[in-house]
């Protein structure tokens, strides 16, 4: 099994590579390498003889106070300019790393090896990084694309099921926001946790062929990638209401059952838009099913504190919320409506729609 595609972006071309064992082949470089390595991970790299910077991968390390000591720890394993970073681990190590190797020097190039589906689908292509602030999740941040993604199989069997289908849930996001064709096709894999090795690799390559066409025709977030947003601006008000209890992939899954409450209430769909958008509910309910209990947070939510952090999210203007749902027959849209009185209500009534579709199958 091995699949290999390149990336066309402002800064070169890479490529991505898929399949089993890639992590040892980096290895082998005669270049002066330094790991920077998820802490869990560490026993899965024992072969790695380069210098290691192990980071425990927690939202308070991926804050712009703990960036330093990671930069003097590079220094201290003498990274010059030609220097390159390989890292290893999920979202938490990528951004890290994205963001240390854009600025360390002006910047050195680095590797990246995803460890979790999340970052494996999703993350691992696009070259942003995101960075916390205090308690401000992902306020700061750059581009700053890799070298090179190896995709190594081997990390998706230590994942639990719960962080195998919060992966799959930027998936079947990614794959939806591209229309009919593509979410069809990722239907066929069959996705559900636990993943067999095939499987993934199936889903993995559906997933970030349909995203290369969203960074490639709009890298810098103006127009079409924007539609990648799709249940995040729900999701996040779930995630931050819940003091981040629900795993961000599993809060977006939520967040698209909001999301398609929302179109349903609003009468901006058509019938052909139900089936293929009720498609798409039938198959996130079916993934949130065995989550039951990381869901139990969501459960007599206050919809006011919803609200408040879906108002707070830095995609709306002063005036507008900016929302990402299915219209006509299904395709995806970004709406800006106004923060009425009116359109409030429509959210809250979202909030617990979609909750309820989520938690108790919209019985
Ligand atoms: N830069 C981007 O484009 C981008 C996109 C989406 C999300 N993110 C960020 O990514 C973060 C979430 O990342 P994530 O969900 O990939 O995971 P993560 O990095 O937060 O890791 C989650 C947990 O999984 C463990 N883990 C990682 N790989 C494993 C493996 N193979 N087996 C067993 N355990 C493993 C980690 O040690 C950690 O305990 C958030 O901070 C989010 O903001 C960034």
């Amino acid at each position: 099994m091995h699949a290999s595609f390149d990336i066309n972006s402002s800064t070169g071309v890479y490529r991505v590579s898929l399949g089993e064992g890639l992590v040892k082949n980096v290895v082998a470089s005669q270049a002066h390498r330094i790991f920077i390595v998820d802490t869990n991970l560490l026993a899965q790299v024992a072969f790695v003889t380069d210098p290691i910077i192990a980071v425990d991968a927690t939202e308070e390390n991926k804050s712009l106070e703990r960036i330093a000591p990671i930069i003097e720890a590079l220094k201290g394993h003498g990274a010059t300019r030609e220097t390159e970073i390989v890292a290893v681990g999920g979202g938490i190590i990528q951004d890290i790393a994205t963001f240390v190797a854009s600025i360390y020097m002006r910047g050195l190039r680095w590797h990246y090896c995803p460890t979790t589906l999340l970052g494996m689908v999703d993350s691992c292509i696009g070259g942003k990084s995101s960075i916390n602030v205090g308690a401000l999740k992902n306020l700061v941040g750059n581009f700053h694309p890799p070298a090179s993604i190896l995709i190594d199989l081997a990390f998706v069997h230590s994942l639990s099921a719960e962080q195998q289908t919060s992966g799959l849930m930027e998936s079947v996001k990614i794959c939806y926001a591209r229309g009919g064709e593509a979410f069809d096709a990722y239907l066929a894999l069959q996705p559900t946790a636990p993943l067999k090795t095939e499987t993934a690799f199936a889903i993995i390559e559906q997933s970030l062929t349909t995203k290369k066409w969203f960074i490639e025709i709009d890298e810098f977030d103006q127009a079409e990638r924007l539609l990648l947003n799709f249940g995040h601006t729900f999701g996040h008000a779930v995630e931050s209401a819940t003091h981040f209890a629900i795993p961000h992939g599993i809060a977006v899954g939520v967040g698209i059952l909001m999301a398609y409450r929302y179109a349903e209430v609003a009468s901006i769909l058509t019938p052909a838009g139900l089936e293929r958008a009720g498609r798409l509910v039938a198959h996130v309910q079916a993934l949130l099913q065995p989550m039951r209990h990381t869901l139990a947070p969501l459960v007599g939510i206050d919809a006011e504190v919803l609200l408040k952090h879906f108002g707070s999210d830095k995609k709306h203007s002063q005036s507008h919320y900016r929302v990402i749902v299915p219209v006509g027959d299904g395709d995806l849209q970004r709406l800006s409506v106004e923060r009425s009185p009116l359109i409030q209500a429509l959210i809250r009534n979202a909030f617990a729609q979609g909750a309820d579709l989520a938690v108790n199958g919209g019985a």
